[in-house]
């Protein structure tokens, strides 16, 4: 049920901290080294190219998720949308692997990718929140994302919890493969820094609730940019924030803008700007001075350690690659709180159902 809360998708942001507590808990041992089924372990040790398949939200967790993959392995990594993929198959390596990314498990699409894999006899894993689904059954192996039930239909903690089964089974193959980068990967004190970090941004609800009410609410069109891992997540920021605020929003990788896009900058048009990359900062703080002087109004989302004092939300500092699990937090907020101003069914937006079921 949910309880004092007004909706399911408020409910299921704030359930993060303990989602990511339950993860470690299931998948890491006391010491922080992965406990995953060695056969998982071996296969994608083997593999020479991993294929990541997914829709929607799912599909912005594999892009983080390959971020971290290849930074932890050294194994080349693709994401793929499932119904792209049914159709025009990837060109694959000699020994590849297959994961399937869905909260749901029942994701039409991937099925279409799943059953050509079975064919090929390409090994297939699925991590999916639902043990017992579709996807689960049909693939050789499956791991579970432990988020508890998602009912809302925008996806929250089945984002985290991808992002998170990803991390560790990076960090085993890693290891496994007796790279430097996966040994020295602190997984288990970030993932607890992490719900600190979650903890902090929902602490800060009413400042976000402001602003979303400021800049947001009656807008019709607003922007997301970030580089380098705050790409993939301005492309979920936006996906939120539309789906449930019918805001048309686009997440851009920021220094994109300049090459066409920015001439939608007016005066007014809100731009939220992630800033978690150490390398790309600087960059980032001029892509913003370059859509201020056109008017926009600019949120900032940044890690502590790159914030500067004007800052409207700042984050815990956490591992590069692990950022994603609290600044999507700020965004899932700002959709929220958006969609709840405007006083539409934050739950079950228009035209969607919670699993897309056909193709
Ligand atoms: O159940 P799945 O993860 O396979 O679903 C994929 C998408 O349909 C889903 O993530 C969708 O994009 C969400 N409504 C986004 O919030």
């Amino acid at each position: 049920s949910k309880g004092t809360y007004e909706f399911y998708m408020l409910k299921e942001i704030c359930e993060q901290p303990t989602v990511l507590h339950h993860l470690a808990q299931t998948y890491l041992d006391q010491a922080g080294t992965p406990q995953v089924d060695p056969k998982i372990t071996t296969g994608l040790s083997r593999a020479d190219r991993i294929y990541i398949f997914a829709a929607g939200t799912s599909y912005h967790a594999g892009l983080v998720g390959k971020e971290i993959i290849e930074e932890l392995t050294e194994i080349p990594t693709e994401v793929a949308f499932a119904s792209e993929a049914g159709y025009h198959f990837p060109i694959l390596s000699q020994h590849p692997f297959f994961i399937f990314l869905s909260q749901s498990g029942e994701t039409a699409d991937s099925r279409v990718v799943l059953q050509e894999a079975i064919k090929r006899k390409i090994p297939c894993l699925t991590l999916t929140n639902v043990p017992n689904s579709t996807l689960a059954r049909e693939a050789n192996y499956a791991m579970s994302l432990e988020a508890g039930p998602e009912i809302a239909v925008a996806s929250t903690k089945a984002y985290i919890a991808q992002i998170t089964v990803e991390a560790i089974l990076a960090k085993a193959v890693g290891e496994k493969l007796a790279k430097k980068r996966a040994k020295d990967f602190l997984l288990k004190e970030n993932l607890a820094l992490a719900a600190e970090g979650i903890e902090q941004v929902l602490s800060t609800q009413d400042k976000i609730a402001q602003l979303a009410q400021k800049y947001l609410v009656s807008s019709r069109n607003a922007f997301y940019i970030g580089r380098g891992i705050d790409y993939p997540v301005a492309l979920e920021a936006a996906l939120k924030l539309k789906e449930v605020s019918y805001i048309q929003t686009e997440g851009f990788a920021a220094a994109e803008l300049k090459h066409g896009t920015i001439s939608l900058i007016e005066p007014g048009t809100p731009v939220i700007a992630l800033i978690n990359d150490p390398l790309t900062a600087d960059l980032m703080r001029g892509n913003i001075q370059e859509v201020i002087a056109r008017g926009a109004k600019v949120i900032t989302i940044a890690s502590q350690s790159l914030a500067k004092a004007n800052d409207d939300i700042v984050l815990t500092n956490l591992n590069y690659y692990l950022s994603p699990l609290i600044s999507v937090v700020a965004a899932q907020l700002f959709a929220y709180y958006t969609s709840k101003i405007k006083g539409l069914d934050v739950d079950k937006p228009r035209n969607l159902a919670k699993s897309v079921t056909v193709e």
